[in-house]
């Protein structure tokens, strides 16, 4: 009963009908130990009184943005260092819009705005505002600069309407609350992860390149961090906004993937080598725009270091894990990456379909390691980023 003992979160409300579910979310938090304060938006004030929150929270209840009384008018800086978590819980449609675009026209936002710590937020509205395009599109942009996105539920809501967008009941909120601070798996290990393609140039504005986006690498990376691992993610040339709290090294060529992975390699425990590393660079590049005078052009490409090879041959090294990107006999060319390598797991894909492996947002893997073996059936990358870090982990454990 004491899960959340001495934990400080900010709990915000906003303007919307499950505001009164707030205040049992509130009894259960502060009854497994954590100090409460609430923040509400004035649209929340028009559905519950701030003295219901004070009452319960046993603490002033914040809602002007512009209060004289506060320390140097600074409420927004002091309540954003305090928490460790600010949960905000119902977040209307209009909040969620404000919140992805970075408005800070009241407290809440602004402590949003102002906080470095961990945001969660409950959804709660019509189902048809929930589904509609610009409030997808607003909780993607939230999801990928770490916002935690918790339901919403499904089922009857307040305007008669079924479907999506009902605030998750406060039991399941405070829940996953008690989940969110548990340690993760990798809680104080270090996790590097290569990501996108690499960029081999030809002369000043021509390079030789793959369709890999980046994004099974960047999942990855969400996934590592949510399992509480402090990341790196050495990433290729890529159109896709990084996890938050993920240090990101960026570099062009396999080269420059070599040189950035090498720097900071030793301080490793786990290497996961997502990124689709060009094999052959040109032998040389030109120093100007090579002119198309002759009928054919040949060019001499050399092999690239394999960085993951080079990795798994340190001593002492760190876990490696690779991935096999493959059109033919998934199994077996995963198998002999997996020995030639010398690696401790691997992640087969297929790339020669439009489902899964390079430039969509889903894949299928079959993870393999001496003695083991385990299907990862096709799902958006992000749940299966979360299944591969859940194997990686516990071989890693067994093995450390
Ligand atoms: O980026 P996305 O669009 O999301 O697509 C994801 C993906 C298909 C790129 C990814 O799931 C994947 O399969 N990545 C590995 C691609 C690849 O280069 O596979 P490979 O079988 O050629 O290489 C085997 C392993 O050696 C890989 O771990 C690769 O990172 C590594 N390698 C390869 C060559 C090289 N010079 N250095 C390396 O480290």
């Amino acid at each position: 009963m004491s899960e959340l003992l001495n934990k400080n979160i900010l709990l915000g409300i906003t303007g919307g009908i499950a505001a009164y579910k707030s205040a049992e979310l509130c009894r259960l938090l502060i009854r497994q130990g954590a100090h409460i304060k609430v923040v509400m938006t004035p649209g929340a004030c028009e559905f519950i009184q701030p003295l219901t929150f004070q009452a319960l929270s046993g603490h002033q209840v914040y809602v002007d943005l512009f209060d004289a009384g506060a320390n140097n008018a600074m409420d927004h800086i002091e309540l954003a260092r305090w928490s460790d978590l600010l949960l905000i819980a119902p977040a209307s449609a209009d909040f969620l819009a404000k919140l992805s675009q970075g408005y800070a026209d009241n407290l809440l936002l602004t402590v949003a705005l102002a906080s470095q710590n961990t945001i969660a937020v409950a959804p709660a509205m019509n189902q048809q505002m929930y589904q509609d395009q610009a409030t997808q599109q607003n909780l993607q942009l939230l999801n990928q600069r770490g916002v935690l996105i918790w339901g919403p539920d499904e089922g009857e809501q307040a305007c008669g309407e079924i479907g999506p967008g009902r605030m998750l009941e406060p039991e399941v909120l405070s829940r996953h609350t008690v989940d969110f601070f548990k340690p993760g798996q990798l809680t104080g290990k270090h996790v590097m992860i290569t990501a996108g393609p690499t960029r081999e140039a030809i002369d000043p504005v021509r390079f030789i390149s793959n369709r890999s986006s980046g994004k099974m690498g960047y999942e990855l990376a969400r996934a590592a961090r949510d399992s509480g691992a402090t990341v790196t993610l050495v990433s290729g040339p890529v159109c896709l906004q990084p996890p938050s709290q993920v240090n990101l090294l960026k570099c062009q060529s396999a080269e420059e993937m070599l040189n950035q992975v090498m720097s900071v390699i030793t301080e490793q425990d786990i290497f996961i080598a997502s990124a689709a590393v060009a094999d052959y660079r040109p032998h040389q590049i030109a120093d100007q725009k090579i002119k198309k005078t002759d009928e054919t052009l040949t060019l001499p490409l050399v092999k690239n270091p394999d960085i993951l090879s080079t990795v798994a041959h340190l001593y002492p090294r760190p876990f490696c894990v690779g991935f096999a990107a493959e059109t033919t006999d998934l199994e077996l060319n995963a198998r002999n990456k997996l020995e030639n390598k010398k690696l401790d797991l691997i992640a087969a894909n297929w790339v020669n379909d439009e489902k899964s492996g390079f430039d969509v947002d889903d894949n299928a893997l079959s993870v393999i390691w001496p003695g083991g073996m385990q299907e990862l059936p096709h799902q958006p990358k992000s749940l299966i980023a979360e299944q591969l870090i859940d194997i990686i982990a516990k071989r890693f454990l067994l093995v450390e």
